[in-house]
């Protein structure tokens, strides 16, 4: 299967699935890799790896309609099976996330629908809670709002700052995205009636 990964930063994330492809543990590759800046780290590891890079900046779009339509066909111009965000720090529009329904993932890191949008680790911080985690979810029009397919839960410790909480669910995203784009490759996860199924299961 062919995947496109969308980020805007560190890439850590499309570091461990196109590790998971060249290992085997994904019946996939990464096709292109695309950021919305050049200053995207994550851009030069994918090169390195000789992976194609592509940066659309959004700061050439007049409207989000715009730039998302112009994203829409460089994605497509790489004939993706799968998309795959990655920190790709972006709010999708309704008709962009239509053409992808049942073909893209995001990951977010809380435990859904706990905490939608940013400062995810602060806010389960000041929260007091003594769990975080992170979701792998279908992309769907809600930001942050599609059918979970896959969490892990991490331990919140006392005295925790946010970069502690923040490794450790890194390690956890680590874990289970390559996973869950696996199961997609295999084509055992569908996006069915609205609802994630795995083997056919909810
Ligand atoms: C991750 O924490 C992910 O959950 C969030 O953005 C971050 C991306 O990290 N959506 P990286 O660029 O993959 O290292």
């Amino acid at each position: 299967k062919r995947i496109v990964v969308l980020i805007s930063g560190t890439g850590s994330n499309m570091l461990a699935i196109q590790q998971a492809c060249e290992e085997g543990r994904i019946a996939g590759q990464i096709v292109a890799v695309i950021a919305n800046k050049a200053s995207a780290k994550g851009l030069e590891k994918a090169a390195a790896k000789g992976i194609d890079t592509e940066v659309l900046s959004h700061k050439a779009f007049a409207s989000r309609e715009a730039y998302d339509a112009e994203l829409n066909v460089l994605i497509d111009s790489y004939q993706p099976d799968l998309v795959v965000l990655a920190g790709f720090m972006r709010i999708l529009t309704g008709e962009f996330t239509r053409h992808y329904e049942g073909r893209m993932l995001n990951i977010h890191p809380s435990l859904l629908p706990k905490y939608k949008g940013v400062n995810t680790h602060q806010r389960a911080l000041d929260a007091g809670d003594e769990e975080h985690g992170v979701s792998v979810h279908f992309v769907t029009e809600e930001l942050d709002g599609g059918p979970v397919v896959l969490q892990a839960k991490v331990p919140v410790f006392d005295g925790d700052t946010v970069d502690d909480l923040q490794a450790r669910v890194h390690e956890q995203e680590h874990r289970i995205y390559p996973l869950v784009v696996n199961w997609f490759c295999q084509q055992r996860l569908k996006l069915e009636g609205g609802r994630a199924t795995l083997d056919g299961q909810p």
